[in-house]
């Protein structure tokens, strides 16, 4: 006969505290993510051959790699050494499904004042970000090229690629317009999958000129024109798809009715308009998108929409929803077309 010994509950106090200092491990993460410790884990390694190898100090180190292996990205398999957990591999560079340059974004320092201003938000409903940095996200990217160039390579996201050509099928599709297409990941994707395809990228001045490596890079140039602009002016016409990819996704209902009219007007009559973004369903099984939510009111004054919501939000603009495919990291590609 085995003796049952009762498990106390964890008292609540205590769980209140592990939740209130739960944005602490995400720090851990984005300083050892910044150190670069995720890149030279191949195996296990001592704090103190960590520390040598990424310039940091072996106890100044020891915490945050705890913090991580609390999170569940790292292991310590034996007494002060470490190796990354099948979850840790992410947050390498050369994981074919990085978010490095995500979790480097996330805690920095515009993002830390956000969340420190972000009671305006709740009190006002306006973003936070535009009272801690006196210019909307986007504008002060403009002027900040350290910062927009750590959140393009954050958009690099290979994950989103797939679930873009999972998500929708090219083929006959002779011109696409990737509208707000940043650093050109999305379309270089699609237009290296189907080699007959033309490109047009539309973006701010400030970015469209970054996207022309990408374009090099994957051996597509020759067929992608660069127009910089504002999706709130007139876009080009005469495309078969029309791709807004995760721009939706980042403005209130007013301003996503102003780029949808812009798309709209662009598209001719038998033209498509493919949309990815997150969207919250009841096959979510974390609590990311909640949390994306908050993020996104906070920064951008976003709401993150559902199926029916974007259904409704096409419907004001003549479009109809045709169809979508829903990923398991939440991420949605919808396809719809003039009513
Ligand atoms: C979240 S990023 C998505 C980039 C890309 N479509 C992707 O999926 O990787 C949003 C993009 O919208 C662009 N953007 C913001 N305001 C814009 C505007 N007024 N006109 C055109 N593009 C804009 C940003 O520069 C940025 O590249």
């Amino acid at each position: 006969m085995t003796s049952q010994i009762p498990v106390e509950p964890v008292p609540a106090v205590l769980r209140v505290r592990e939740l209130m200092t739960a944005g602490l491990l995400s720090h851990a993460i984005s300083v050892l993510c910044d150190l670069g410790v995720p890149d030279v884990l191949e195996t296990a390694r001592s704090h103190v051959e960590l520390a040598k190898e990424v310039n940091a100090d072996p106890e100044g180190l020891l915490p945050f790699l705890r913090a991580a292996c609390a999170a569940g990205v790292l292991a310590e398999p034996s007494r002060r050494s470490f190796e990354l957990t099948e979850l840790g591999q992410v947050l390498r560079a050369d994981d074919p499904h990085s978010i490095k340059a995500m979790c480097s974004l996330t805690c920095r320092d515009e993002f830390s004042r956000t969340w420190s201003d972000s009671l305006h938000t709740a009190r006002t409903g306006g973003p936070s970000f535009a009272v801690s940095h006196g210019s909307s996200f986007f504008e002060y990217m403009a002027s900040h090229q350290e910062f927009a160039t750590l959140f393009d390579k954050a958009m690099q996201s290979s994950a989103a690629v797939d679930n873009l050509l999972a998500g929708f099928d090219f083929s006959g599709v002779r011109h696409v317009v990737d509208v707000g297409g940043g650093r050109g990941t999305m379309l270089a994707a699609v237009l290296k999958r189907y080699p007959t395809l033309r490109g047009t990228l539309v973006d701010l001045p400030h970015v469209v000129g970054n996207a022309r490596k990408t374009f090099a890079a994957a051996g597509v140039a020759d067929r992608v024109t660069l127009v910089p602009g504002s999706f709130f002016d007139p876009i080009p016409g005469d495309a078969d798809v029309y791709l807004l990819s995760r721009v939706i996704g980042n403005w209130n209902d007013e301003d996503s009715l102003r780029i949808l009219r812009t798309v709209r007007t662009a598209m001719r009559a038998d033209s498509q308009l493919v949309v990815v973004g997150q969207m919250p369903s009841e096959n979510d099984r974390t609590h990311y998108p909640q949390q994306l939510d908050l993020y996104m009111f906070a920064l951008l004054g976003a709401r993150l929409r559902s199926y029916e919501e974007y259904q409704d939000l096409f419907a004001q603009v003549d479009l109809e929803v045709t169809g979508w495919s829903n990923f398991p990291d939440s991420e949605s590609v919808l396809r719809a077309r003039l009513s």
